[in-house]
């Protein structure tokens, strides 16, 4: 992969030769794990212009708004099949047989329930708080439940642990929502898929039968597929800098479910909702699109712009259509759509946003559609978190499985104090 090379003049040094490395798809990169050696390291805050790594999972060209998953365009998987199926190609690389997907599907179920005992753990919770901090502490506590499979260098124990945590997840969210309501939990059904069994979770209570619609379902199995995984975002990113160090896949994952919660990253479907709300009509958009400009004014279009597409996000294209299915199928005239809607058009006809290549990403329809199912905008980054546990895992594993492997640690421009000798209290008094 390196026949080309880079060469970097240092005044007073000799020239340093960086192997130049090419992949199968997007940008070579320059090789710089030798620099060290010339006493120089690179200097690339929020990793801007850094690939972290080497990975078969995912890839995005961001001005063409392109996003595969092992070769398959996130449009074809969204319409075409199945969120636990683009789970199996995630992990093994692979399109399953019949065969292979009734399997893996049947052993997703098997797993769905949790320990009675994780039930208890909810009610150390106050009703009120955030269901990400919940998750945060229950997804970590699953390491305190699950001793017999977390050694990371066996196969076994990595494989079981990725169904227990794609198993659980819908489960825990639930949970999360029941608690925050004061209704029971609803066991998990083997009869349901993915998607339905998780709503059903949500909204069935003891007193009467809930009975998934099954435009909803495919829409909230669609979100799922259009959230599963995004290369090397900040979340992902986190799972593989403390999966370096070899702590547990829980301990990991829920590492992940932390830094998703921002409103930059995974908390922007919630923060959106929340600026469409606030916002609240049609002729007030100009001034927050104003607000927006505005370089003095923090305010950002939440639900808009990304770090790589400069395009648009393909998978917003196929989240608006999931958008207008189901609030045509739940006959919902949703103000929110047509302060979206008018948004959207005022947003990519503006030259701000078009300079900047700002456009409506992923979160930006999800939170409308979250909405009409009636799930509530404080449950919105959790869903992310349930979709984005299967890339989370798929990138663990394939960093555990990469020989090169080794413990990220970053170094630093340091522009603190220069060496200085301390003065003790009584000295310095
Ligand atoms: C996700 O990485 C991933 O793949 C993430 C994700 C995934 O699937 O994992 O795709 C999921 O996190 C989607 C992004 C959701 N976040 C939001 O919708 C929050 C709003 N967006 C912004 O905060 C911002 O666009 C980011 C964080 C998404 C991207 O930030 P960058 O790449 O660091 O860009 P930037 O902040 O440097 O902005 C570039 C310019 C700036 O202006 P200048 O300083 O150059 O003058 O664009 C402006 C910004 O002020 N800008 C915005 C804006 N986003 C960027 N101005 C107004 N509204 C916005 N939303």
């Amino acid at each position: 992969m390196a026949d080309k090379k880079a060469t970097l003049h240092i005044e007073g040094q000799a020239p340093i030769e960086l192997p130049i490395l090419t992949g199968t798809e997007g940008p070579d990169v320059i090789d710089v794990r030798k620099l060290g050696a010339s006493g120089y390291f690179t200097f690339d805050p929020g990793f801007l212009a850094t690939a972290s790594c080497e990975s078969q999972i995912t890839y995005i060209d961001g001005g063409k708004g392109i996003l595969l998953h092992r070769g398959y365009p996130i449009d074809q998987l969204a319409n075409n099949a199945d969120y636990l199926e683009v789970c199996y190609i995630l992990i093994y690389g692979e399109a399953p047989t019949r065969t292979e997907y009734e399997k893996f599907k049947k052993i997703v179920s098997n797993h769905t329930m949790v320990h009675e005992q994780i039930s208890s753990f909810f009610h150390g919770f106050r009703r009120d708080a955030h269901p990400m901090a919940v998750m945060c502490g229950v997804v970590g506590a699953l390491a305190a439940f699950y001793h017999d499979a977390l050694d990371i260098n066996n196969e076994k124990h990595r494989e079981i642990t990725a169904f227990r945590l794609l198993s659980k997840m819908p489960t825990l969210a639930s949970m999360c929502y029941k608690y925050s309501m004061g209704q029971p939990f609803i066991y998990p059904r083997n009869d349901l898929d993915y998607a339905g069994n998780f709503l059903h979770m949500m909204f069935a209570n003891p007193c009467e039968e809930y009975v998934v619609n099954p435009v909803v379902s495919r829409a909230m199995d669609k979100i799922f597929t259009l959230h599963a995984d995004h290369e090397q975002n900040a979340s992902t990113s986190t799972v593989r800098l403390a999966g370096s160090s070899g702590a547990n896949p829980f301990a990991c994952i829920a590492a992940g479910i932390a830094s998703l919660w921002g409103p930059a990253h995974g908390g922007a479907n919630e923060a959106c909702l929340k600026m469409l709300e606030e916002i609240g009509s049609v002729d007030k958009i100009e001034e927050y699109v104003a607000k927006a400009k505005d370089k003095d004014d923090p305010f950002r279009l939440m639900g808009f712009g990304h770090r790589v597409y400069k395009n648009h996000d393909p998978r917003a294209t196929v989240m608006r259509q999931a958008c207008h299915d189901v609030l045509q199928e739940l006959n919902i005239e949703d103000p929110l759509l047509d302060v979206a809607m008018e948004l959207e058009r005022i947003a990519l006809s503006d030259p701000y946003f078009i300079e900047k290549k700002l456009y409506p990403n992923v979160d930006f329809y999800s939170g409308i559609i979250l909405k009409a199912i009636g799930i509530p905008v404080s449950m919105f980054t959790v869903i992310f978190a349930i979709s984005r546990t299967i890339g989370w895992i798929a990138h663990w594993n394939e960093m555990h499985d990469d020989p090169s492997n080794r413990i990220g640690r970053p170094r630093q421009l340091y522009t603190g104090q220069h060496q200085r000798d301390f003065k003790p209290l009584h000295e310095r008094e």
